[in-house]
């Protein structure tokens, strides 16, 4: 009989201000407690940490922040500036001041903490990674514990990434609340109406928080991003467009899906093999069978300038004479229960183990798998149902759970520098750790390549090693308008490089749904159609000349940006900035901007406001103070500061940009292994304007050693200047022009 829980008993176990730890109850934490501050990137930081009894500090491996696992080693490695843990000191002041937003944390149980802190009723809530919500996240309970759930519908809590930091807009100033914890986690903002957020933690190894105070929210993200690091410049191929189905599932359809995207002349740089391309969904296999030829056709597309990615799913099929199989299991590799039998789980190959990614020795081993990938040049790497997710197991803890189970009552085990852990205290940190193998695999076979890992489970700091989509969406307008405030708060979440499934992936996708898609689509930082065997096909040219003639020129547009959009991910590098950003990014005093879903910045230059709704041609749009000019029409110029009704026809671009911009725009290209060749334009809009034009070889990373140019554009009075910032990469000879006004000339730029 199912016991009937008993509802938690809070007690606070430190009171902020004033006396020591006060911890009233034997079932309590009996743990030690440290609070820090320090100043970073020009945000205050309070870090506290609670650790369980008998142990030397608080847990070492599985929180992000931990500086062993990644602050000494990879920022300094990737050329950033890490946090310099000297400057934390002991906050004994502490003990006269309360927190920001007058934090406070209590326990119920030895497993169960509880953080409240205050929202005001004029408070705004952002980021919490992947949320099936609006931008402001206030008002609804979000829960953070990794799960695979097809299904997108508004009751929909919790999703495959958990990224548990959150920002908080109140007056003048913005917070953010970091919850370093890979445990399970709920995040009530203020659904009881009482100008209270609290969070209910699920873990009996403690947890690090940090509260960061910023008086901007791009100082917000800086130190965030510091905090846990940032992305490297992605290769030019991986900002180009992807073309995806389950599955392009033999040699024939492959290629055949190659020479139709040349023969249609859609600019493409990828094709995506799905779980089809395996030895009956054996990792790191090919079907000899399906593709007799695997290694060459790969070699045909990129004859063609295309790559390829492959799917990799976690499970590793249970099957003796299966050499990954045997080769872990003899060094003990894969997880297993608390009783130490092994644990096996159901997915596409059937009956399936699967890696311990807490462990150091097993992603190193992970890693070197992919020399499969790299001796077949492929050069993408996608990382699924990595959350991990099993096809004959619901949601391994029930959504009311009051308690977390005994770590041998987790489902498995897994390894951590310290010792044995249950599986749901690390949880959110699975997905991570294996996209993180999958880098490093990649980066140590191929060192000179920046590699390119796209992931769907993940975790604060993944964007130090994948880009990240969104999942199953559906071919569904209501989740075409989702994808804004989605992936707005994933990058407010410190995840640059992100986007949905153009088209949706389940469901049938219709002609104006999947050109509608395409004009937002070509603004997500990862671009790519992708749809489920089950649905309709939906690529470019399924619908006839005219809508492909549509698609085609959204996706000329999104080549012809690669400049611009470089750029924008320099500044993700430099400062954490997002690319996908919201409209109060750059507008933090206008009241407005707060309240906008589905209207966003890419970059502070280009605003977008696609058509999100069926059978509508129009739409309203909000246009921020200042003056825009709809990027594809120079002639018109919309003053801001207010709302106007504007006229979107079928396959135009929407998006408008601010007058006093200067975007640099590439000729047409194919792939991006023209752009090196491609003409670029510098198109000034207005007469008086400025921008940036950065330039690096798009693969390496030279980058990080000086090997880039960078020039300051300006337009002054119908002149053209450049400055020129930094000299350090001899690009291959190439023209530039200005444009001012549809007047184009040629330009030289200074060294
Ligand atoms: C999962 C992925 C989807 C993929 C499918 C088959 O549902 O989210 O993108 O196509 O598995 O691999």
């Amino acid at each position: 009989m199912k016991k009937v829980q008993e509802r938690p008993n809070w007690t606070e176990a430190r009171q902020l201000k004033g006396r020591k730890a006060d911890l009233v109850d034997h079932k309590m934490f009996q743990g030690e407690f440290k609070a820090e501050k320090t100043e970073f990137q020009g945000a205050n930081v309070v870090k506290l940490q609670a650790w369980p009894a008998g142990e030397e500090g608080p847990p070492e491996s599985f929180a992000v922040s931990d500086p062993s696992e990644f602050r000494h080693q990879d920022l300094e490695d990737n050329g950033q500036e890490g946090v310099d843990q000297s400057v934390w000191y002991s906050w004994s002041a502490y003990e006269e001041e309360s927190m920001p937003l007058d934090l406070r944390w209590s326990q119920a149980d030895e497993s169960r903490w509880r953080f409240t802190f205050s929202l005001p009723s004029d408070a705004k809530c952002f980021g919490l990674g992947e949320r099936l919500s609006g931008v402001n996240l206030r008002g609804r309970e979000h829960t953070l514990f990794a799960y695979s759930d097809a299904l997108h519908i508004p009751s929909l809590d919790t999703m495959y990434m958990s990224v548990p930091f959150l920002v908080v807009k109140h007056q003048k100033r913005y917070y953010g609340v970091f919850l370093d914890s890979p445990a399970w986690q709920k995040w009530n903002l203020d659904m009881d109406l009482d100008e209270t957020a609290k969070i209910d933690l699920l873990s009996r190894r403690g947890w690090t928080l940090f509260m960061f105070v910023a008086e901007t929210l791009p100082d917000l993200l800086a130190a965030y991003t510091t905090l846990t690091g940032r992305s490297n410049l992605p290769p030019d191929w991986a900002l180009g467009y992807h073309q995806s189905r389950w599955s392009y599932g033999n040699q024939e359809t492959f290629l055949s899906v190659a020479e139709q995207i040349r023969e249609s002349q859609i600019p493409c740089d990828c094709v995506v093999l799905d779980i089809d391309y395996m030895d009956e969904y054996r990792v790191f296999t090919h079907s000899k069978k399906r593709f007799p030829e695997f290694k060459e056709s790969i070699d045909k597309l990129n004859a063609m300038n295309l790559k390829t990615t492959c799917i990799l799913d976690p499970g590793v099929k249970k099957e003796e004479r299966f050499s990954v199989y045997a080769d872990g299991k003899k060094r003990d590799f894969f997880v297993r229960r608390g009783d130490g039998r092994s644990f096996i789980g159901k997915v596409w190959p059937g009956a399936s183990v699967f890696p311990d990614f807490l462990r150091h020795d097993v992603r190193v081993w992970w890693a070197a798998q992919h020399g499969f990938f790299v001796d077949n040049n492929i050069q993408g790497v996608w990382n699924d149902m990595n959350e991990p997710c099993f096809l004959d197991k619901p949601c391994p803890l029930p959504p009311d759970s009051e308690q977390l189970p005994a770590d041998k009552n987790q489902g498995f085990v897994q390894q951590a520098p310290e010792g044995k852990v249950g599986h749901f205290e690390v949880r959110n940190l699975y997905g991570f750790q294996m996209a993180r193998a999958s880098f490093e695999g990649l980066l140590a076979l191929r060192p000179e390549e920046r590699p390119f890992v796209l992931t769907r489970s993940g975790y604060s700091g993944v964007q130090r090693y994948s880009a990240v989509w969104l999942g199953d969406n559906m071919s569904w307008w209501e989740h075409l308008a989702l994808s804004v405030p989605m992936l707005i708060n994933v990058g407010l979440s410190g995840i640059p490089f992100c986007g949905v499934d153009v088209g949706g992936f389940g469901g049938d996708c219709s002609q104006e749904l999947l050109i509608r898609w395409y004009e937002l689509g070509i603004f997500y930082p990862f671009f790519r159609n992708h749809s489920s065997m089950e649905g309709a096909v939906q690529e470019p040219w399924v619908f006839g000349e005219e809508a492909e003639n549509k698609i085609r020129h959204l996706v000329e547009m999104r080549y012809k940006l690669l400049p611009y959009l470089k750029r924008l991910f320099w500044e993700h590098v430099r400062n954490g900035a997002p690319i996908l950003r919201p409209l109060f990014w750059a507008y933090p005093n206008d009241d407005n901007a707060y309240g906008i879903d589905d209207q966003f910045l890419f970059g502070n230059d280009i605003m977008v406001a696609p058509i999100v709704k069926r059978g509508h041609d129009s739409r309203v749009v909000y246009f921020p103070p200042g003056r825009w000019i709809p990027l594809e029409n120079k002639n018109e110029i919309i003053a801001g500061g207010g709302y106007k009704l504007i006229k979107h026809e079928l396959g135009k671009v929407p998006a408008y940009v601010r007058e006093g911009t200067i975007i640099p725009t590439s000729s047409a290209i194919q792939s991006t292994a023209e752009y090196e060749e491609a003409q670029i334009t510098f198109e000034s809009f207005g007469d008086s304007a400025i921008g940036i034009y950065l330039e690096d070889d798009g693969t390496s990373f030279e980058y990080e050693n000086d090997g880039y140019n960078e020039w300051l554009l300006r337009v002054e009075n119908g002149e053209f200047k450049a400055d020129c910032a930094n000299y350090g990469y001899i690009a291959p000879d190439r023209t530039y022009l200005v444009d001012i006004n549809g007047e184009c000339s040629q330009v030289k730029l200074p060294k």
